[in-house]
């Protein structure tokens, strides 16, 4: 539409104006606001951005795979860090929510200063670094930077950066909703994989395992939510739902009757719901049967968990993840 142009050439322009003749590094997730907010620099200095994709050690099955060759066939430079052993060290033995966040969001940026380093070689000390984000507007009131808000979760990108930024941050999003920015990525012509994608939030599994982030949570977690993701693209639901996360409660355990013995196993909790933008939503009410195909088909394979339950709770009170 018009003013999804006009946003686009507004931002081209400012960002021009802002980087000069610097150059960028973008932030990619895999999701569709980095994406977005990525493919407007990359119009506005071209080369002179390069994607940095962080694999921090919490994505789900396939993902950095799915994320890689979907991203190196729309941008030019495509950065993929293998930074898990980085970011699982520095969680190690924490467990409060807001703790995880804060350290996750540190990691990011020490991985984007040392892709800094690698990109702008010996100018980097010279020159302003500029990071790029796809930080929305959602993002910033709920990280409490919007006026008269306040803290509710400190999302990576915002509460969560450290106080000592080497960078200037570069956020053409940052006054839109995610459904505009949607309807931005596919004025940009982004494909339809990357711009109807599912939000997933930047510390991945990380805060959908309540409790201490470990591999062995991670793997099983991972195997619970690349069924539960499975089930619902097959039943074709996909596009009705805004965001499926499975939640591995880890220091719960229940007994169950699995096979032909007593497990004492970890329940996950699907946490599916609808929502315009993610401030408010509500629980989806996805059909029994295939919630039914879910339950047995992840306590049938996945050997650790041995109870499914859902969560009801609409935003608020809830939020919809769970850390
Ligand atoms: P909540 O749990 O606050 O989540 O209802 C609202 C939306 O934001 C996502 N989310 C994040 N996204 N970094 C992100 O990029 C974060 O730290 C973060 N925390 C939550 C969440 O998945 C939902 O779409």
């Amino acid at each position: 539409t018009w003013t999804m142009l006009n946003i686009v050439d507004e931002q081209v322009g400012r960002i021009r104006e802002q980087i000069g003749e610097g150059r960028a590094i973008c932030a990619l997730s895999g999701g569709v606001d980095s994406a977005v907010a990525a493919a407007i620099v990359q119009r506005a200095i071209g080369d002179r951005l390069t994607c940095v994709y962080v694999d921090h050690g919490m994505m789900r099955l396939g993902e950095t795979e799915q994320v890689r060759s979907d991203f190196e066939a729309v941008f030019d430079t495509l950065d993929v860090v293998d930074a898990g052993d980085q970011f699982l060290g520095a969680l190690e033995g924490i467990h409060d929510p807001e703790e995880k966040r804060k350290i996750i969001g540190r990691e990011f940026i020490r991985t984007f200063e040392a892709a800094e380093a690698r990109v702008f070689g010996d100018a980097s000390d010279a020159t302003t670094a500029y990071l790029v984000q796809g930080t929305l507007y959602p993002d910033v009131v709920e990280s409490g930077g919007g006026a008269g808000t306040s803290n509710i979760k400190s999302h990576h990108n915002v509460g969560g950066l450290p106080d000592d930024l080497q960078f200037e941050l570069v956020e053409p999003l940052r006054t839109l909703f995610k459904d505009e920015v949607r309807m931005v990525g596919e004025q940009l012509g982004l494909p339809p994989t990357m711009v109807w994608r599912q939000p997933f939030p930047g510390p991945g599994l990380g805060i959908r395992i309540i409790g201490e982030v470990t591999r062995e949570r991670l793997d099983i977690l991972r195997q619970a939510d690349a069924i539960a993701r499975a089930e619902l693209t097959a039943a074709g639901l996909d596009r009705d739902i805004w965001q499926f996360p499975v939640v591995l409660l880890a220091d719960v355990r229940s007994v169950g009757v699995q096979g032909d013995g007593r497990t004492y196993g970890h329940p996950v909790v699907l946490r599916p719901v609808t929502s315009e933008d993610a401030m408010t939503a509500d629980w989806a009410r996805l059909p029994y049967d295939l919630l039914e195909k879910i339950s047995t088909r992840i306590t049938n394979e996945v050997r650790e968990v041995n109870r499914v339950t859902v969560d009801i709770t609409s935003k608020p009170p809830g939020t919809i993840e769970w850390e």
